[in-house]
């Protein structure tokens, strides 16, 4: 048997943004893109940590935090080097990062097999995080458009209300990057709604999706499919948004795919939950 090797934890820096993402597709996770790994070490190179063993790197993980909530996401081993330790060192940083910054709820999408790890790490299951893949027809609506820089601030502060922490951070940066996958609503001159996307593995993920009123919500999906035909969009929605999974579910286009768990770390889950809310961000950022 060869020996284990030594094993360290260290921060993440640009030149591993490639080795994880490399990580990622190979779990078929397509869309955690380097671009994906790019928006974490910007928002907070301390909270993206990478496993290294025997002088090789071996794993990555990381923690992205808020105002009073964090999440631990894209935690991954390399196949050969599981079983090891690593899985588990990672994640004890990532979550070291979070409890140093003194937040309330911690928060992750556990999938089925890793989730006695993460309760024995004291979280507990909130609700199925569902996964919805498709092509759905597109039409265009008169009350939606492309996302202005003007849009920004207002989407922010609305998405602090209905979110229920502050993500403008990645909300900005993916406005930014991706224009022409933010569309907006707008009723009586002002914000109701809005849809992005972001590219990844031959998909246009989506999400944030947010509807002040429900009858928007189609709409915006619509409307972007109509600018994007021929691209398969994959969706996440917590399944405690009963309207939102009740109308993908109904969706023709759309199928179910593997869910995984919501699961949190502190007194409340119910960030992220509101009716509004009809897709989640990403796995890793809630
Ligand atoms: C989950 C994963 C990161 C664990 O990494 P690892 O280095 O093998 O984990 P460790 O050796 O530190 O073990 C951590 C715990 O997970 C358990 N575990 C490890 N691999 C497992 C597997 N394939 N299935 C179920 N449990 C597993 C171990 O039993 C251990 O628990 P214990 O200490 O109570 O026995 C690794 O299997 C992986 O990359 N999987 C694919 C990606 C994935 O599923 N990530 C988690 C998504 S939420």
């Amino acid at each position: 048997m060869s020996p284990i090797p030594a094993v360290t934890i260290r921060e993440m820096n640009p030149g591993d943004i490639e080795f994880a993402a490399a990580l990622a597709r190979a779990e078929g996770w397509s869309s955690e893109s380097p671009d994906a790994f790019a928006a974490f070490l910007e928002s907070d190179a301390a909270g993206c940590f990478i496993a290294e063993a025997g002088g090789e790197r071996a794993g990555v993980c990381v923690a992205a935090a808020y105002g009073r909530n964090g999440f631990i996401g894209e935690l991954i081993v390399s196949p050969r080097l599981r079983i090891l330790g690593l899985g588990r060192q990672l994640f004890e940083k990532a979550l070291g990062r979070l409890d140093a910054a003194g937040l309330e709820n911690i928060l992750l999408d556990g999938d089925l097999n890793a989730v006695p790890f993460y309760e024995a790490q004291g979280f507990r299951k909130i609700c199925r995080s569902l996964r919805f893949r498709g092509r759905i027809a597109g039409k265009k609506h008169d009350h939606i458009r492309r996302l202005d820089p003007e849009d920004l601030e207002p989407l922010c502060a609305l998405d602090r209300e209905l979110f229920g922490d502050d993500r403008g951070f990645f909300l900005r940066r993916r406005a930014g990057r991706f224009p022409d996958l933010s569309l907006v609503s707008e009723r009586g001159g002002r914000l109701s709604g809005w849809i992005m996307a972001r590219p990844g593995g031959g998909l246009l993920a989506i999400g944030p999706w947010a509807a002040l009123e429900p009858e928007d919500a189609g709409p915006l999906l619509e409307h972007l499919a109509s600018e994007h035909k021929d691209e398969i969009f994959r969706v996440g929605v917590l399944e405690a948004n009963a309207a939102a999974a009740r109308r993908l579910r109904s969706w023709p286009g759309f199928e179910e795919g593997v869910f995984s768990w919501r699961m949190v770390r502190g007194p409340s889950g119910r960030l992220g939950d509101h009716p509004a809310l009809y897709a989640i961000g990403s796995a890793a950022k809630g």
